[in-house]
């Protein structure tokens, strides 16, 4: 699956409002004393995941940025991050993820990526984590909850058609889409509580609206290519009442920290 620049660019700056301050205060306060961090990023994307943390981290870092799409790669690298020691790899997480941890890794981080991938990816993801007892930071993981305002016809229907795209293979197997969440908390241990960073969108963001509900009626349709003709209907209703800056949007995703190393839940 590949994501587009544009879309990436549009949702960072709602991205970095969603994202939990209590969590990126205590990463803060956990980097503090320290001199070097060597940080990996998955799924780094165009590098919001470094344009978020670095400024908030109080030593010196060092970003891997993982990446598998070459044209992100190009685009994230046109950016300058002059402060910070970063640089790109290109590696396939579905197939290579053991080779994405060199031994010196001193965090791991993540955005929007953990409802990409499948249950078995990602307890892969918290086993190796768990056995070097590595620092986990995984932010915007998207939690299934979307509501519309006002409320139309079909917003349900499409709601659920969307959720069932998200759950289809990105790569990883199948996706757990909204359910990552609850998969990563049930297998984490009790002392690591995701917060939550939704998107609260209203009047002001037609444009982050129209590019999210175009994003669902697509998926809807893929989901339920019969549905097509109520799905654009639904769309022409929802576009109209965004670009009139009537009523709003909520997404939710939540932020997760494991300061003290990843432990699962089994062994603790
Ligand atoms: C929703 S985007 C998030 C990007 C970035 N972390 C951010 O917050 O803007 C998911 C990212 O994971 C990358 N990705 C998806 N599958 C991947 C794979 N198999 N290996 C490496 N990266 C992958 C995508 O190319 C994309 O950049």
């Amino acid at each position: 699956m590949s994501f587009a620049s544009a879309w990436l660019d549009l949702r960072e700056p709602y991205d970095q409002m969603a994202r939990d301050p209590e969590t990126a205060i205590r990463i803060g306060a956990w980097s503090s004393g320290r001199s070097h961090l060597n940080i990996v990023d998955l799924g780094a994307g165009t590098g919001a995941n470094l344009r978020y943390l670095a400024p908030r981290l109080r030593c010196a870092q060092s970003w891997t940025l993982i990446e598998n799409d070459p044209e992100l790669i190009s685009d994230g690298s046109s950016r300058l991050m002059p402060d910070v020691e970063w640089r790109y790899r290109e590696l396939d997480l579905a197939s290579d993820l053991e080779a994405a941890f060199p031994a010196d890794t001193d965090l791991v981080t993540t955005s929007a990526l953990l409802d990409l991938v499948s249950a078995e990816w990602l307890d892969r993801l918290l086993h190796l984590l768990a056995q070097r007892r590595l620092p986990f930071y995984a932010a915007l993981t998207f939690n299934g909850e979307i509501e519309l305002h006002p409320p139309v016809e079909g917003d349900q229907e499409m709601i659920s058609l969307f959720n069932e795209h998200q759950r289809r293979d990105k790569g990883f197997g199948p996706a757990l889409g909204g359910n990552a969440r609850d998969h990563l908390s049930q297998a984490i241990d009790f002392s690591v509580l995701p917060a939550p960073s939704e998107w609260v969108l209203g009047t002001k963001d037609g444009p982050m609206i129209v590019a999210f509900i175009e994003g669902m009626a697509e998926a809807a349709c893929e989901a339920n290519p019969s549905a097509t003709p109520r799905i654009l209907a639904w769309l022409s209703e929802r576009r109209a009442l965004a670009e009139k800056g009537i009523g709003g949007a909520f997404v939710g995703h939540d932020d997760l920290f494991a300061g003290d190393g990843v432990r699962l839940r089994a062994f603790t």
